[in-house]
């Protein structure tokens, strides 16, 4: 999870990271309200930013500097609304404006090519990093960091030499390097990234932006992260395939998708995405008649409750016309797999409404199929191969769209 700018000065904050002051405001009201009492520490000046998550928000006008209270609702006025790169801005924060001399580039990330942590920093911050990379890579230090041992004064210590700091700045970042490693470590993050990191008139270094990105894999023993979510953000079928602990990711198509394997599942998008694209006709969008409407793994379990579950989540999503189960059975075997089908769908009853076809193969195929024959269940279509299967619930998925 990305956390927004307001949420990691929060967090940089608590672990003793130099931060200026902020505040969050919904409305040029608020904005307005809150830059009269920051702007007190810096002679009135506040600079007003949009909360979304993704950087470039000072290039696309997100972020501007207000002299004054009035100033700074005007800003909130104009960036309330705004579009960056497709996120909208429904949150400002109003920060202390900082007299800024020098602008450096700070971020410690899991690298997870060299199964380590890498630590990057450059005395050319503010400008876009990726940028800078490809221009100047000398410009841009890189240092392995051991999880294990972090970043402690002497690897903080290299990261600076490293970048080429003069020794009375250098002495000044070190301890902020170390507690950004707090922060990564502490929160369980994956990201920490400072950019810019300032050199204030005054000769103070703060964080003046931040990006953190958290674990997810650390949530069970994170439970006060789970306020950070942005809620209204959350696709509700997700938050409840989430809650009822199912790796489902929601997409834009008709035709549900339920397999076993994050692999099998992935190749089972891809052709149920070229079956749709084989239907003759395109629908109102102009795209095909039958696409992918989800990801959802169920692993290797697949017992009748987590397919009725997995069902459940399925056809509660309105754009579902058609289900393709897809699973290939190992150690539970395609009869197990048949069974949770066969009580999942008396688990949903009248609730069963949209055509499942099911493809199984693997362990025990036959057993498996002749439960769901002998099941007969009414929505239920078998096929004998993916590919047919995929062609099949598209071709269902297409059909009750043409027809509704
Ligand atoms: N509190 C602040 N005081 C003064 N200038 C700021 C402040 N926050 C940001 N800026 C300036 O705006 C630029 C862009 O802001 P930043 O927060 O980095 O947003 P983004 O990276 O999304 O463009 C910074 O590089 C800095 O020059
Ligand atoms: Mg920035």
């Amino acid at each position: 999870m990305d956390l927004f700018e307001y949420q990691a000065r929060d967090m940089f904050e608590k672990h003793g990271v130099p931060v200026l002051a902020g505040a969050t405001a919904d409305t040029p009201e608020e904005a307005r309200a809150a830059a009269e009492e920051i702007g007190r520490r810096a002679g009135g000046v506040t600079v007003v930013k949009a909360q979304v998550k993704t950087g470039g928000r000072g290039k696309a006008g997100g972020v501007k500097v207000a002299k004054s209270a009035p100033e700074a609702q005007i800003a909130a006025e104009e960036i309330l609304g705004m579009d960056i790169k497709g996120h909208t801005v429904h949150r400002v924060m109003i920060a202390e404006g900082a007299r800024i001399a020098e602008e450096y580039y700070f971020s410690l990330l899991l690298d997870r090519a060299n199964r380590s942590l890498l630590a990057m920093c450059s005395k050319e911050g503010g400008v876009e990093i990726e940028q800078l990379a490809v221009e100047r890579p000398e410009a841009l230090a890189k240092v392995e960091v051991d999880a294990n041992t972090g970043i402690d004064e002497a690897k903080a210590q290299e990261i600076v030499t490293e970048a080429g700091f003069e020794d009375e700045v250098a002495a000044k970042i070190v301890p902020v390097l170390q507690r950004l490693w707090q922060v990564y470590r502490d929160e369980d993050a994956t990201l920490v990234e400072v950019n810019p990191l300032v050199k204030t008139e005054d000769g103070d270094i703060i964080a003046l932006d931040g990006k953190i990105t958290l674990d997810a894999n650390a949530d069970f023993r994170q439970p006060e992260h789970a306020d950070l979510e942005d809620k209204a953000a959350a696709d509700p079928l997700e938050a409840k395939a989430k809650k009822l602990g199912l790796n489902y990711v929601k997409l834009d198509g008709n035709v549900g998708i339920i397999g076993n394997g994050a692999g099998l599942v992935m190749s089972t998008l891809d052709v149920v995405a070229y079956a749709g694209e084989q239907l003759p006709g395109h629908g109102e969008d102009n795209g095909p008649l039958a696409s992918p409407a989800n990801f959802l793994d169920i692993g290797g379990g697949a017992s009748a409750e987590v397919m009725a579950n997995g069902l459940d989540v399925i056809l509660g999503d309105e754009q579902v016309k058609a289900v393709f189960v897809n699973v290939f059975g190992g150690i539970t075997a395609c009869d197990a797999v048949a069974n949770g089908i066969v009580q999942a769908l008396k688990i949903l009853g009248d609730e069963a409404t949209k055509p499942l076809v099911v493809r199984l193969d693997g362990n025990n195929v036959e057993e498996g199929r002749s439960i769901l024959t002998e099941a007969n269940h009414p929505m239920v279509t078998l096929a004998e191969t993916m590919d047919g299967g995929a062609q099949k619930a598209a071709e269902l998925a297409a059909h009750s769209a043409a027809t509704n």
